[in-house]
Parts: C-alpha cells; sequence; structure tokens
C-alpha cells in the first residue's frame, strides 16, 4: 500500500485486519503446536488489558516512568525466585528468547575480555540441539560457535565432546532445558560443572522450560536438575511469553549476581544527546510487554500454573501414548516436559507435517541431521490440550492419507538444481526459486517438495537460497 492520502475510517481499518486475520494459523480454536500459547480467554483478557494499559509507557528512562523499574523489578525477582535463585542472582526483562539469548552472550564476551584479556577470537560450545539463537548471537556479536554432537537415542548433549571441545579461547558453555527439537533437558549439572572446572561460563537456555519445569517440580513430578541450585550456572534464559503463557515480547535473563550483569549494560557518553543507559539490547521500550507479564503472573499465581501444567501434561502424555500406538511413527527419545518429536522410518515425515497442516493443525517440520532423522515438533500448550485425542485420531488419519500418497521424488529437481547453484548464473537464486516452485514471493502452501529439496542441500547452501527467498519476500 502507499500512505493514504486521506485516513480511512475505524470500520475500514478494523474491517482490513479481521480479513488479514483470517489468513493466519486459526489458533483461538486451539489446534496449535508451535508459535502460541494460550492461557485460555480469561487469562489472556488480564494480560492484554494490561499490556493496552502500558502500550504507550516508555522503558527507556525509569526516572520518567519508575512504575516500569518496578514491574521489571518484581517480575524479575518472581522468575529468579521461581528457579531457586537467592537474592544475589539479578535479571532483565527481554523481549523474547533471542534477546536473553543475544544478552547472555554479549554478556559473557564482555566478561572475557576484562577477565582474559589474552583472548583474541572467543569460543562458545554449544550442542547442535540448542537454539538458532546462539548462531545468531556468534554472528551479530563475533564469537566462534563450536557445535558439539548430541546422544542419538536420548538427543542430549554429549558433555565429553564439550570437554574435548574447549580450547584456551573458549569462553562459555551451553545446555538447553529443554532443546526445543524433541523436549529433552542436558544434562546440565555435568556441564556446568565443566564450566566451573574451567573457569567459564555456564548459560541454561530455559527458554521454553524455565517456568514449566519449576511447577512441575513443584508439584512433586520428576524434573532433571536445571536451575540456580546447580552449582557452576553463571546464566539462565526463561521466556515468559512461552509457557509463561504472557503476551509477547517477555523473557528474562538472569545472571549469578551484578558483577556479571555490568557486562549486559551498554551506555553512550559521547553524543550531544540524552543521557542513555541500556540495560538490555533496545532503548525505547513499550511497558506492554512487560505490564502484560506482571498481570499474568499474578493473575495466576502458583495455583493458576499448576493448573495449566497439570492439564497440559495430561494431554501430552496421552498424545505420546497416541503417537506410539500407531506402528509407522514413534516418539523421539524421552522428552521431560511437554514438547516432543515424532518421527517415521517408512513415511515421508514432511508429507505428514502437510497433511495435518491441510486439516487445520498448526505444527511444525523439522530437517533431518546426521543421528536425527526429520520429524513432527509438538508442544503441547494449554489451549491444545483439550484436542488431544483428536490429534492422535487426525494423526492416524493422515499416516493413512501419505501411506497412499505418491511419494516425494526430488531427483528430478535436485540435479538440475546443483547444477544451477554451481554455475555462477547471476540469476542463480530466481532461477532455483522457480525450479522448486516458489515464485512471485508467494508463500507456498505445501512445504513437502521444498522441506526434501532443502533438507538435501548443503548448509551453506540452505542458508543463501533461504536468506535469498525471504530477501525478495518483504517490501
Ligand atoms: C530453547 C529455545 N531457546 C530460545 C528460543 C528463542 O525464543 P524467541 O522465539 O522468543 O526469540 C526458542 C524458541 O523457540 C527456544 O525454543
Amino acid at each position: 500500500m502507499y500512505l493514504p492520502e486521506k485516513g480511512k475510517t475505524r470500520a475500514e481499518i478494523f474491517e482490513f485486519l479481521k480479513i488479514a486475520r483470517s489468513y493466519d494459523a486459526r489458533w483461538e480454536e486451539g489446534r496449535i503446536y508451535a508459535y502460541v500459547y494460550d492461557p485460555g480467554k480469561d487469562v489472556m483478557e488480564v494480560g492484554k488489558q494490561a499490556f493496552v494499559a502500558y502500550m504507550v509507557e516508555n522503558g527507556l528512562d525509569p526516572t520518567a516512568f519508575p512504575s516500569l523499574l518496578k514491574l521489571e523489578s518484581d517480575v524479575t525477582r518472581a522468575v529468579i525466585h521461581l528457579l531457586r535463585g537467592g537474592e544475589q542472582v539479578v535479571g532483565s526483562v527481554t523481549t523474547g528468547g533471542t534477546e536473553s539469548i543475544l544478552m547472555a552472550v554479549k554478556t559473557a564476551r564482555d566478561w572475557a575480555r576484562f577477565t582474559r584479556p589474552e583472548i583474541q577470537a572467543p569460543e562458545m560450545i554449544v550442542c547442535q540441539t540448542a537454539h538458532h539463537a546462539f548462531h545468531k548471537a556468534a554472528q551479530y556479536f563475533g564469537l566462534k560457535v563450536v557445535i558439539t554432537a548430541f546422544d542419538p537415542q536420548t538427543f542430549r548433549a554429549d558433555v565429553d565432546a564439550m570437554r574435548a571441545a574447549i580450547t584456551p579461547n573458549t569462553v562459555l558453555l551451553v545446555g538447553s532445558a529443554p532443546a526445543y527439537p524433541q523436549g529433552v533437558v542436558d544434562p546440565i549439572p555435568e556441564i556446568a560443572a565443566l564450566a566451573q572446572e574451567r573457569g567459564l561460563l555456564c548459560h541454561v537456555d530455559a527458554c521454553v522450560g524455565g517456568i514449566h519445569l519449576s511447577i512441575m517440580r513443584k508439584m512433586g513430578r520428576s524434573v532433571p536438575p536445571f536451575d540456580w541450585t546447580v552449582p557452576g550456572v553463571t546464566s539462565i534464559s526463561t521466556d515468559l511469553h512461552k509457557f509463561g503463557y504472557c503476551p509477547k515480547q517477555a523473557s528474562v535473563i538472569m545472571y549469578r549476581d551484578k558483577a556479571l550483569r555490568r557486562f549486559q549494560m551498554f551506555t553512550s557518553t559521547k553524543t550531544t544527546g540524552y543521557t542513555l543507559v541500556n540495560p538490555t539490547m533496545l532503548s525505547s521500550r513499550s511497558g506492554g510487554p512487560l505490564a502484560g507479564a506482571w498481570a499474568v503472573l499474578n493473575y495466576l499465581g502458583e495455583e493458576g500454573y499448576m493448573r495449566l501444567v497439570s492439564e497440559v501434561m495430561q494431554a501430552a502424555e496421552r498424545m505420546m501414548d497416541g503417537v506410539r500406538s500407531i506402528p509407522e511413527l514413534r516418539v523421539m527419545g524421552q522428552p521431560d516436559m511437554c514438547l516432543f518429536a515424532i518421527t517415521s522410518d517408512s513415511l515421508n515425515m514432511f508429507q505428514l507435517t502437510d497433511a495435518m497442516v491441510a486439516k487445520g493443525w498448526t505444527v511444525q517440520s523439522q530437517f533431518g541431521k546426521p543421528g536425527a532423522p526429520r520429524n513432527m515438533h509438538i508442544s503441547v500448550q494449554y489451549s491444545a490440550a483439550r484436542h488431544a485425542d483428536d490429534f492422535v485420531a487426525a494423526l492416524r488419519q493422515s499416516v493413512e492419507e501419505v501411506k497412499l500418497a505418491p511419494p516425494i521424488d526430488v531427483s528430478a529437481v535436485l540435479g538440475p538444481l546443483n547444477e544451477l547453484l554451481a554455475s555462477g548464473d547471476p540469476q542463480i537464486f530466481e532461477n532455483a526459486m522457480a525450479l522448486v516452485g516458489m515464485q512471485d514471493g508467494k508463500l507456498p502452501t505445501e512445504l513437502a517438495l521444498i522441506n526434501t529439496l532443502l533438507e538435501a542441500m548443503p548448509d551453506d547452501i540452505q542458508a543463501q537460497f533461504l536468506i535469498e527467498f525471504f530477501n525478495n519476500l518483504y517490501a
């Protein structure tokens, strides 16, 4: 669009937005196992009201908006306490898991610059199952990521591989609680002990699990150790906008003490402008997400979270049992909470995902890597719990459909595609995109063919391909 010469009416605007939303995943129906965490209408409404009430307030300057400082301290302290940290543990509220992880990595880099100035090219050790955000942080902040192996049976980080990967340049070890792909918690005590033994920092990515696992523990369920009670852990990220069921954008990054958090802070004193100190990435920050998080944490309380976690766990367990009862499918590893991955030795999982999406279920495909075959990821969140049995029925039906569907054969496209990619043709990506059916900046609805091709490409070509596609997708 262009900026309209004259403003439109409210009615026109909201009619347009209503129509635009009708193309999106229908999260309100609850058949959604990624992207959205819906605690139900009542809780959602409380988060929304608080969000809107604070939409305009700006976290840029706590002297102008002291109430935001109070809300941030409350939210941070509540999460630290839930994760069993003492008074010396501190933190900040960020816009999400990625920002929390960016901050943890920047802090580790700047800590190393100060405490180990001899390190010119800092490295961090990250299991292959850890989130992309560590790779993004490394790219943004100039660290090298050393990727280490996972156990192909349990999908947990291989601590011996981490030990072997330590060099004089290592500054940070990372563990996940849980890692998103298969929903399993890494051996955090062993990773943290290794970090401590070598004088390194240890970050626990509990973006997904921090709240849910802590509530499970309070309910008397067995939970692998991952929080502030584990010696050697120096920072933890925990998202509020995932299983904290708060409105996006809200996460907490925590540090062992203020001495470490110092390295997260940014100030600039060289301009003619106003005084600027940013604890996190952003300068201007809407108070909306913070107020939304404060409201939801207080509205639900421990009791409310226990109700959500209890329903979600019952549903996740029924769903996993259902998957295991379908002969063609299996659950990967032994998930520690309500996230799991489904794979198959006989079916193309990308086709199965498409078949589920076509029936109105929002589920995600994950690519195969050596030791972890391609799979369908399921994050069971509260509003999806009530569909557990329907989900298994739809999955069973989709399996039968995929068994009858013609198999995806990429060989006819892969040959010409590889030739094109090797040719140095300046039109390379446009032509390649046309070859795989991604044209005119349109988003494909069936992804099985494209995913099968992308998965077959070398990592760097796949990355270039995706960047090219998205570079053309947005205005
Ligand atoms: C384990 C883990 N860490 C970090 C992130 C990044 O979170 P966000 O999407 O909020 O930036 C995710 C997202 O799924 C995740 O699963």
